[in-house]
């Protein structure tokens, strides 16, 4: 078979795999011996070296593209940073999405609840766990009058969540283990049922005022 006769493949092969056979190998000894030890002046694969410029070059594109000059003018902001907060939103969108398709309640996603049902359970909750420190009428004691317009921590659902979810150093216990829905349920109730009511020994105003909504 002669060179022309063989397909462009055949002839790429063999260029990118090119070597010296080891019979030929005298021809391309350096000029050096020590001690016996020779060296052999061969050159790697051309398929290995082109190999290796390909990536060299990739990474250099890849870098400044990537990490140094890809610039999105209209977010002001670099590419991978943008990305990362496409990426935190959507996935922001999707868990709220979840918890609300799966009635998950959490300090962000709590609701007020205005239900019969709910508020009769928020009642039970704090006749239970709450009146020997804020009075049964809500009216306050060791803790404070939850029933007049002034309030330490804020007056709406979530700042109420927070505070029974959490506790305060001053005095308020934590109250997550009774779990999300109750805690709900409960900060309901006193925004809804409790709140407004005019308790038989109130105790003083304290905090901030705060409308209730
Ligand atoms: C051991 C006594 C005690 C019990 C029991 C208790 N609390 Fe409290 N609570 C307090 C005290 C004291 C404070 C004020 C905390 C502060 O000043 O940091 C408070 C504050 C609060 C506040 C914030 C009021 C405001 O002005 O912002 C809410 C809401 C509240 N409690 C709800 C509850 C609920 C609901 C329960 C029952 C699940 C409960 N508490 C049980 C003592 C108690």
């Amino acid at each position: 078979m002669t060179q022309n006769n063989q397909s462009f493949w055949d002839r790429l092969i063999k260029k990118l795999t090119r070597s010296t056979p080891v019979e030929r190998e005298s021809e391309i000894k350096l000029d050096h011996n020590f001690d016996g030890i020779e060296e052999l002046n061969n050159p790697l694969p051309p398929w290995w070296s082109a190999g290796f410029i390909i990536t060299v070059v990739i990474s250099v594109i890849y870098i400044s593209f990537y990490f140094m000059y890809f610039y999105e003018p209209e977010n002001n902001a670099k590419w991978q940073e943008t990305e990362y907060q496409r990426e935190v939103a959507a996935a922001q969108k999707a868990l709220a999405e979840y918890k609300k398709k799966h009635h998950i309640v959490d300090a962000e996603s709590v609701t007020l609840l205005k239900d019969k049902n709910a508020l009769a359970e928020g009642k039970a909750i704090y006749q239970k766990n709450c009146q020997a420190c804020h009075a049964p009428d809500g009216g306050g004691g060791v803790g404070p009058n939850l029933t007049d317009d002034n309030w330490l921590y804020g007056c709406d659902i979530k700042s109420l969540f927070k505070v029974i979810h959490d506790g305060t150093s001053k005095g308020m216990p934590t109250w997550k283990n009774l779990g999300n829905d109750k805690i709900q349920k409960v900060a309901s109730y006193i925004l809804v049922e409790l709140h407004g009511k005019k308790p038989a020994n109130p105790k003083p105003a304290e905090g901030e005022a705060c409308q209730v909504q």
